[in-house]
C-alpha cells in the first residue's frame, strides 16, 4: 500500500461495491471514498464492506463529492445500466446528464487527479470527461476494452494451453458492439497467433462475437456484470498508484479519429504516457475507422 493515496469511487451500486472489495482486498490505497445519489445505498454499502476491514489495511468511509474531487484516483461507476439486450450507447442519454452533474459536484477537482471512467458507454463517457472535467487529456482514462481484452486472452489461453499472460492479444475501438480483435499483431511467446496449428480451425469471427456478447449473455443470466471488471478497475489502480507503466487498452483520444477509442497505452502515476502505435492490417484498419466514425457521431451530438 503506498501512504496517503485516496481513491474516490462514485456510484455505489454492482459495480462501485465490487470495484472497492476489490481495492480493499488488494490493500493498494489508505482510504476508499465511495458516494452515491442514494444515501442507504451508501451507508449499507460502508457497512457491508466494513465487516472486511479485517483483512484489509484499507480504510472505506461514505464522503461528498467534494471530497471525492479531492482524491488521487476518482473512478466514476454512477450511471445506468444495460437492460437485457441494450446496447451501451443506448444508455447515453441517461448517462450523459448524471456524469455532468457529478462533474459539476467535484468542481475543483485536484489537479493531479486521475479520472477512470467505468460507466458506460465508457468510450464517449471519456470523451465528455475529458472536456468537462478540466483535466488533461492524458488523466482522463476509460477502462475501455482491457476487460474485452481480458476476456480473449482466456479464450485464446484455453484453446493453446497456455497461461492468460502468455497471451499479447488486443480487443480494440470500442468498448461495446464494434470492436475488433487485432488478430495480425497478436502473438504467444513471441510467435505470431494466426501461426499456430491450434488456431486454424477456429472460426475469429465467431470468437469475437462470443467476446462481444459475453456481457449480454451474463446480463441475461444474472441482470448485471461486475466482477470481471472490479478485476480490471483494481489493476489499473494498482498500476497508476505504483507507477508500473503496464501496457493496457485503454479509452484514450486518438488524434487521428478525433475521438476516444481503446488502444494499447503505457499506464503510470501521471495517468497515460504513451499511446502504443499497434500494427494492424488494413481489415483491421478499416473496422477501426469505422468504430471510431460511429463513436464520434454520438460524441459530436453531446460535446462541441
Ligand atoms: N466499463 C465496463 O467494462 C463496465 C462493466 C460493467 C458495468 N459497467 C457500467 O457501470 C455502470 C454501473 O453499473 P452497476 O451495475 O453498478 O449499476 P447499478 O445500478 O447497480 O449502480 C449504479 C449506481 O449509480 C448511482 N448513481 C446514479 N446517479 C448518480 C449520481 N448522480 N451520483 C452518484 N451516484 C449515482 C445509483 O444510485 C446506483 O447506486 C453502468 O453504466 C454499467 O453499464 C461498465
Amino acid at each position: 500500500m503506498v501512504c496517503g493515496s485516496r481513491v474516490a469511487v462514485i456510484g455505489a451500486g454492482s459495480v462501485g461495491a465490487t470495484i472497492s472489495y476489490a481495492l480493499l482486498i488488494q490493500k493498494i490505497s489508505s482510504e476508499i471514498i465511495l458516494v452515491d445519489i442514494v444515501d442507504e445505498i451508501v451507508k449499507g454499502q460502508v457497512l457491508d464492506l466494513s465487516d472486511a476491514n479485517f483483512i484489509s489495511s484499507t480504510q472505506v468511509r461514505n464522503g461528498t463529492y467534494q471530497e471525492a474531487g479531492q482524491c488521487d484516483i476518482i473512478i466514476i461507476t454512477a450511471g445506468a445500466k444495460q437492460k437485457p439486450s441494450e446496447t451501451r450507447v443506448e444508455l447515453i442519454e441517461r448517462n450523459y446528464k448524471i456524469l455532468d452533474n457529478v462533474i459539476k459536484s467535484m468542481q475543483p477537482i485536484k489537479p493531479s487527479a486521475i479520472l477512470l471512467l467505468v460507466a458506460n458507454p465508457v468510450d464517449i463517457l471519456t470523451y465528455i470527461a475529458q472536456k468537462l472535467s478540466g483535466l488533461p487529456k492524458h488523466q482522463v482514462i476509460g477502462s475501455g476494452t482491457f476487460l474485452d481484452s481480458a476476456r480473449l486472452r482466456l479464450r485464446i489461453a484455453s484453446e493453446l494451453g497456455v497461461a492468460e499472460n502468455a497471451v499479447h492479444a488486443y480487443v480494440l475501438g470500442e468498448h461495446g458492439d464494434s470492436q475488433i480483435i487485432a488478430w495480425s499483431s497478436a502473438h504467444v511467446g513471441g510467435k505470431k497467433l494466426l501461426d499456430f496449428p491450434e488456431l486454424r480451425n477456429v472460426d475469429k469471427d465467431k470468437v469475437a462475437k462470443e467476446i462481444s456478447g459475453k456481457a449480454y449473455e451474463i446480463i441475461k443470466l444474472k441482470g448485471a456484470t461486475y466482477f470481471g471488471i472490479a478485476g480490471c478497475v483494481s489493476s489499473l489502480v494498482q498500476c497508476i498508484i505504483l507507477n508500473q507503466k503496464h501496457v493496457r487498452p485503454l479509452s484514450t483520444f486518438i488524434e487521428e479519429y478525433g475521438c476516444v477509442l481503446s488502444m494499447p497505452v503505457v499506464l503510470g502515476s501521471n495517468g497515460i504516457e504513451k499511446i502504443i502505435e499497434i500494427h494492424l492490417d488494413s481489415d483491421e484498419k478499416a473496422k477501426l475507422k469505422q468504430s471510431a466514425i460511429s463513436l464520434k457521431e454520438v460524441c459530436d451530438k453531446y460535446v462541441k
